[in-house]
């Protein structure tokens, strides 16, 4: 058993104070990922504790993606995704290049000139109020734009109505956790492996967690079905990480499912617009509309930064979501009018195909270089998105494979275990491939010069 000093500030919520305690270790880099914590019972008696409380809070951070538990084994401490971030008296985030860290598009290529055009626009003919507090949902010609794009490009049932307007999927996600808790929903289902930051939000919300694994077809809806979740979070259009779309039947039992059970589906539709070599498929939401929240994103298409997203949501849950709104998470009424004549004026069309085109090489040149690093390599999801996965044979591949890529080149990857909250899981990377990166090219030679050093 390891010891563990830790910064303790145990006031009346002890429990509350040992689980900051516990992610400061972790975030500083004092404990690091694939440590053994003590047993409860240690900890408990080294702290002076009840050991219900540190059970407590290592399941609590186990469900917000710090800490990995196993029945009849030691609790560790996950592969995160602040293992790029190093101590502050070590190297800083900059040292590494993060050409290959999926999750962003390529920020070089924000549509500036158009984005120009169109806020010249809006500050030559906008009414006095743009400037004024807006509707909390979202200013109205945006929300009439979102719904009418997304009925025509991704095939949902929507008006102006059912859309909310957020700062982000993370904020929308946030939002229908709260709601969801305070309607009565403890626990809620999420693909394994998933999203990471997206379980930790849900967890952060005081949803219990339900691992629920996924295959070819998607998420396997017998094991959904075995389960008592009365809520499930899904990426139907490209499983994150894998990259699966899920089948036609599978998206029928997860729509029946929902509707015997009562349940509510969330649908994070994170990267739909970019597909390769398949025809488009439809949301979920489509045949479901009763059912599916559907969560879409600016952040793949145009960029993070812009900090736009979007919430569909079911008649039964639009006045309970209205109340529960405040100010805070609104987004700037300039922004949203910009981009609904960006929409109207097709300039998000014309951009996504655009992109489209300039992905499709990238991601062509990964997989080139992931052939000829490796004999017939075991790659993912490629078909759609931003980015794919391959396969390796161990965890101490993926293991050698991270740490030689930071230590030889400063580059830094992600690794798929990370992803499963059962272990053990599969072993690999998570490649993405549209990053700002003038580089990309140096970065996959080095990538293929790690794998085949191993
Ligand atoms: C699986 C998944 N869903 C959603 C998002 C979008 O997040 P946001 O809109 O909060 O930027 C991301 C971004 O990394 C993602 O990877």
């Amino acid at each position: 058993m390891r010891d563990l000093l830790l910064d303790l500030h145990l006031t009346t919520r002890k429990q509350r104070g040992l689980e900051a305690a516990l992610r400061d270790a972790i975030r500083s880099g004092r404990l690091s990922p694939g440590d053994a914590l003590p047993s409860s019972r240690g900890l408990a008696a080294d702290l002076g504790l009840a050991r219900s409380t540190v059970v407590a809070a290592y399941d609590q951070l186990a469900s917000e993606g710090y800490l990995i538990t196993r029945q009849g084994a030691s609790t560790r401490v996950a592969a995160g995704q602040w293992i790029p971030e190093p101590p502050a008296a070590g190297r800083s985030r900059r040292d590494y290049r993060i050409d290959l860290i999926p999750g962003e598009p390529d920020a070089s290529q924000f549509p500036r000139a158009a984005w120009l055009r169109c806020t010249r626009d809006v500050l030559a003919t906008a009414p006095a109020d743009l400037f004024a507090y807006g509707d909390p949902s979202g200013l109205g010609d945006l929300r009439t734009e979102l719904a009418a794009y997304l009925r025509r490009t991704r095939n949902l049932a929507v008006d102006a109505e059912a859309v909310i307007v957020v700062p982000g999927a993370a904020s929308g996600l946030g939002q229908l956790a709260r709601l969801l808790r305070a309607s009565g929903t403890t626990s809620i289902a999420v693909e394994d492996p998933g999203f990471p930051f997206h379980h930790a939000i849900l967890g952060r919300e005081g949803l219990q967690l339900v691992p629920v694994p996924v295959d070819a077809e998607g998420i396997d809806t017998d094991r959904l079905a075995a389960t008592a979740a009365t809520a499930v979070l899904v990426t139907p259009a490209h499983q994150y990480p894998l990259g699966a779309v899920m089948s036609p039947e599978r998206r029928a039992r997860l729509a029946s499912w929902a509707r015997q059970r009562n349940a509510w589906i969330i649908e994070d539709d994170y990267d739909a617009e970019f597909r390769y070599d398949r025809h488009p498929i439809g949301a979920l939401q489509g045949i479901a509309a009763d059912r599916v929240v559907y969560l879409g994103t600016s952040s793949k298409t145009l960029g993070a930064g812009l900090r736009v997203a979007w919430l569909v949501l079911p008649p039964e849950l639009r006045q309970a979501m209205a109340e529960q709104r405040g100010r805070d998470s609104d987004v700037s009424q300039l922004t949203q009018a910009t981009l609904a004549h960006f929409i109207a004026r097709g300039d998000l069309d014309r951009h996504i195909r655009r992109m489209r085109t300039l992905y499709r090489t990238r991601r062509n040149s990964l997989i080139a270089a992931l052939r000829s690093a490796l004999d017939h390599p075991d790659i993912h999801g490629i078909s759609a998105g931003l980015h794919l996965t391959v396969t390796l044979p161990s965890k101490a591949h993926e293991e050698a494979i991270i740490q030689d890529s930071l230590d030889e080149h400063r580059l830094a990857l992600w690794g798929l275990n990370q992803h499963y909250r059962t272990q053990p899981g599969a072993h690999g990377l998570v490649l993405g491939f549209s990053r700002a990166a003038a580089d990309f090219d140096t970065s996959l030679t080095q990538l293929a010069q790690v794998l085949h050093a191993h």
